[in-house]
């Protein structure tokens, strides 16, 4: 499995430092990318190249800074999920949230600027590459444009925002969601990044179409349980384990797999969820041990 000590050194040199840039937003960066996290957007995302693709030079050029990227979003979109204007809460990762430490409007312009700082990450990359290894810039370019499309549009209006519009605004007219509903909302506030995750991955080690298509599909399925844990967690975890607030969703009267099939029946789902997602990794070649891991540590109840 990557190490997550290699994770937060490659995210602790690609941010800026403290000191850079205006007032405390630089400072505030780090703060909310680096304060912590399991980083499993960025672990999948570089165990997904590794299933197809040994050459550890092209994933240190390509991989590596998609992996950064992906928390710098991943981290953006905590701290305005976190804002009073959405979820409201104080604690993230043990520390006080973003907007908590620094005042509302910094937590703002802190989610902005990550967003952004996700794509100057990404097209600066790109232009290493061409610099340092114009072989492979020339071999790879196609495929390093494809997995920015692929990470951009999961995290946009129609992946992760779109699902972060449907959590806080609900479904109109009032409605209870019901099932599908509600697996639609997961899908796209959590499952889309996901996806990105394990997609992006295997286009940048140069998979053919139909295994990007399959890790889609189980991006889909992982970020669905994961949801539905998280949202279990709130309800059954302490403080101290979670390191954010509990009972979120009932303070924000949020429609959950929880509040609305209770407890049983969203474990039940993730076990459900937990089998098809092994069934498909099955389909995939080399060696997935990473993966069964990480089902396992994740979703196994
Ligand atoms: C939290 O994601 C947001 C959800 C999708 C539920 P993580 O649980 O992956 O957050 P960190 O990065 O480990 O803090
Ligand atoms: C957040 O879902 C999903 C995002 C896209 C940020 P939650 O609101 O349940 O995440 P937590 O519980 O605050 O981490
Ligand atoms: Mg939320
Ligand atoms: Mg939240
Ligand atoms: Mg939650």
């Amino acid at each position: 499995m990557t190490d997550l000590q290699t994770i937060e050194e490659m995210l602790e040199k690609c941010l800026p430092a403290a000191s850079e840039g205006y007032g405390l937003l630089s400072e505030a960066m780090r703060y909310s990318v680096l304060g912590g996290g399991k980083r499993l957007r960025a672990i999948m995302l570089i165990e997904s190249f590794r299933l197809f693709s040994d050459d550890r030079e092209l994933e240190k050029y390509t991989a590596h800074p998609f992996a950064c990227a992906i928390e710098c979003i991943h981290g953006y979109s905590l701290v305005h999920d976190d804002l009073p204007a959405m979820d409201n809460d104080e604690f993230r990762r043990g520390a006080l949230t973003t907007h908590k430490r620094y005042g509302h409007a910094m937590g703002i312009l802190t989610g902005d600027a990550l967003l952004n700082y996700s794509m100057e990450l990404i097209t600066r990359a790109g232009e290493e590459l061409e610099k340092n290894k114009p072989d492979y810039y020339m071999d790879n370019m196609r495929n390093f444009m494809h997995a920015a499309r692929v990470l951009f549009t999961n995290a946009g209006a129609f992946g992760m925002i779109g699902g972060q519009v449907l959590d806080v605004e609900g479904f109109g007219d009032e409605r209870v969601p019901d099932r599908e509903m509600l697996a639609t909302l997961c899908e796209l506030k959590t499952s889309k990044l996901f996806e990105a995750a394990l997609c992006c991955g295997a286009i940048l080690a140069g998979a053919d179409e139909s295994a990007v298509s399959l890790l889609g599909d189980i991006g889909r399925l992982m970020g669905l349980a994961f949801q539905i844990r998280d949202d279990v967690l709130d309800v059954t975890a302490s403080f101290e384990e979670l390191g954010k607030d509990i009972g979120s969703d009932e303070k924000n009267n949020k429609a959950t797999f929880v509040s609305l099939f209770g407890l049983d029946a969203a474990k039940e789902r993730i076990g459900e969820l937990y089998g098809e997602m092994k069934s498909k990794l099955e389909v995939l070649p080399g060696d997935k041990t990473a993966f069964e891991n990480l089902f396992d540590k994740l979703f196994m109840i």
